[in-house]
């Protein structure tokens, strides 16, 4: 990574046309006008490459792992792909490349992308620190408490899905599937994300509402091992 960025730098000024990643980082200056540190520039390039290559690459395998257990599925995927052109057959051998527009296109492979990731989510647990003491419905964590969003059990919750072990692509056709309602004090930008987003985005704003709430008693003292947490969020929510 160090390589690549040196080889980047040693290219000069990055030109007006270039959209490359390392291209903004380099064009970021403070306000005194000086430019973005090597090493902070190292660590911004190094996390698009750990955080984009491995969790697209996990979901994508993940993805064709689960069409490959459906033929069901496998049969519509492919049906989809046929008819916008975009399958090799005897017929057609050379397909035409996929566009972006085609993304949109693609309804049911987005459902099916969407149902793998729901059950195979490649960051199953997310980690906060709680910076002040915080109340979370009737718990309070004190300041330290790791808070564990635990996304694999939301996402495969009873509460939240029908037939949760199931893999049922079509589920994300319902009209309630991709605007499902969100927690009172969500923020509205999180409202249009699928409903494993919204119930994250939930505890997380809880948090962060909580800790400028006064903290009153009685409330009960939660454990703070990060699976008691997790179940305490799934009470409240
Ligand atoms: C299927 C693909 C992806 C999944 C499932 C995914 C998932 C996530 C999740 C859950 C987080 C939040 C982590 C947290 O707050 O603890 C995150 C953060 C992030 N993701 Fe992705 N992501 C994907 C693709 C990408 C791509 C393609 C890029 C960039 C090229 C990217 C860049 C980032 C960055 C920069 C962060 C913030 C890291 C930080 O806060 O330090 N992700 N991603």
């Amino acid at each position: 990574m160090r390589g690549l960025l040196q080889e980047v730098h040693d290219r000069g000024p990055p030109s007006p046309e270039d959209e490359s990643i390392a291209a903004h980082l380099m064009r970021v200056h403070d306000k005194a006008g000086k430019p973005l540190p090597h090493a902070r520039q190292w660590s911004e390039l190094s996390i698009f490459f750990y955080a984009g290559m491995e969790t697209t690459a996990h979901s994508m395998a993940w993805c064709i792992y689960d069409i490959s257990q459906h033929p069901d599925v496998e049969r519509k995927v492919v049906q989809e792909l046929d008819q916008l052109g975009l399958l090799a057959t005897p017929e057609r051998p050379t397909p035409r490349n996929i566009e972006y527009a085609d993304l949109s296109r693609l309804t049911y492979l987005n459902c099916v992308i969407k149902e793998s990731m729901r059950k195979r989510p490649v960051l199953p647990m997310l980690f906060r620190r709680a910076v002040k003491d915080v109340r979370i419905g009737p718990y309070l964590f004190p300041q330290g408490t790791i808070i564990e969003i635990h996304v694999l059990a939301m996402n495969t919750h009873p509460l939240y899905w029908d037939r949760p072990d199931d893999f049922l692509p079509k589920r994300w056709l319902e009209p309630d599937a991709m605007f499902a309602q969100p927690n009172p004090g969500t923020p509205s930008n999180a409202t249009h994300n699928h409903k494993g987003t919204v119930k994250t985005a939930g505890i997380i704003n809880i948090t962060a509402n909580a800790s400028s709430a006064p903290i009153s008693a009685p409330l009960k003292q939660a454990s703070n091992t990060a699976s008691r947490v997790t179940y305490c969020l799934f009470d409240i929510m």
